[in-house]
């Protein structure tokens, strides 16, 4: 057996790390120079967007303060964008990576005073760090440590009770008691396993230890089971039909995509209230007859084709995830 966690740290902690190798999404969009504007129905930076999302939910107010973490904050663009469209609010940046930190630095540097940096594993910070108004971890939790190479056939057994082979270490057997226990917390336990089964360990460690921290919670990230809008179903020619995780290579680390689906179980089983959504429909991708047909086509008939098919076949996977629990408690036992 092969049964593994995937782990980014050492990569993150390192000095090589760089999102020149993975463009996220708020730092394709993070000034208005940005070329995939062109994909979008208005010009608007990320960190904007998000903003204006946080406003209509009553999480920034005029005239009261809020108190945001922000993990992983890779560059810093949406740290800086926020800390833009809102006096009130502070923040505070937790990274691994001394690397991205600095560049947060950088990129903050205009609102010294109103920003602070820690550099740490999250889950060590989470130890000891007081509570927030407000969480934001955008496009982290897939590099959150994940369970990952499960054989089926190992798993299916060890869920129904028969005797696991004699070959198998005390280690992976401690694997499979992990992956159990996941499959527990987002139940039902399902039977529709691929061959080799990834799941999201860290993913939902991060959202229970993180709900106790703050009242809201935003998430987003690469998603295995996203949808497409009714008005551009038929377009994406590479949409993928196993709804499980998958492993992304990248440069000197794999990620893992999320399961939204398991995620919202275990919130839906918690009675934690959530709100869900893609983010073709959070940054309001065009979807004229022209994109449409340059989508189906996969046409790269110039530069602006090229951006537009680049860009909305790489956003069609992500999902957004926002818990906002102002007047729910979290159960004492997590
Ligand atoms: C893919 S980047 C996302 C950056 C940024 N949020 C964005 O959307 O552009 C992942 C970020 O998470 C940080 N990170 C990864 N694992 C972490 C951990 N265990 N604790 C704290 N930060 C972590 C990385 O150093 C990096 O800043």
């Amino acid at each position: 057996m092969t049964i593994s966690i995937n782990d980014t740290r050492a990569y993150h902690r390192g000095g090589r790390a760089s999102l020149g190798w993975e463009q996220t999404i708020s730092e394709s969009l993070r000034d208005l120079n940005s070329s995939y504007f062109v994909a979008l129905e208005k010009k608007e930076t990320y960190g904007n967007i998000l903003s204006r999302f946080f406003e209509k939910r009553d999480i920034f107010q005029d005239g009261r303060p809020c108190n945001v973490l922000e993990v992983g904050g890779g560059y810093g663009s949406i740290a800086a964008d926020l800390l833009r469209c809102n006096q009130n609010i502070s923040i505070t940046m937790v990274d691994i990576s001394p690397v991205f930190l600095d560049r947060q630095k950088e990129r903050t540097s205009p609102f010294v005073g109103r920003v602070s940096f820690v550099l740490s594993d999250v889950f060590d910070y989470f130890e000891s760090c007081g509570e927030f108004d407000l969480i934001i971890a955008n496009e982290i939790i897939g590099d959150l440590p994940a369970l990952v190479e499960i054989p089926r056939t190992a798993l299916v057994d060890f869920l129904s009770g028969e005797k696991i082979e004699a070959e198998t270490t005390r280690e992976e057997v401690a694997h499979l008691k992990l992956a159990r226990k996941f499959l527990n917390e987002v139940g039902p336990i399902v039977d529709d396993f691929p061959e080799i089964i990834h799941l999201n360990t860290g993913a939902l460690r991060f959202i229970k230890s993180a709900i106790k921290k703050a009242r809201a919670l935003w998430i987003s990230e690469h998603s295995s089971d996203y949808d497409i809008p009714e008005v551009m179903k038929g377009v994406f020619r590479d949409v993928r039909q196993d709804r499980w995780p998958k492993k992304v290579r990248l440069f000197g680390h794999d990620e893992v995509t999320i399961r939204f689906g398991h995620l919202k179980r275990f919130l839906e089983r918690e009675e934690i209230p959530y709100e869900c959504g893609l983010f073709m429909d959070f940054l309001g991708v065009r979807t004229d007859e022209e994109v449409r047909r340059i989508l189906l086509t996969k046409s790269i008939a110039n530069e602006t084709h090229e951006i537009i098919g680049e860009f909305l076949n790489h956003v069609m996977e992500y999902q957004w995830l926002f818990i906002n629990r102002e007047n729910h408690n979290p159960p004492q036992r997590w």
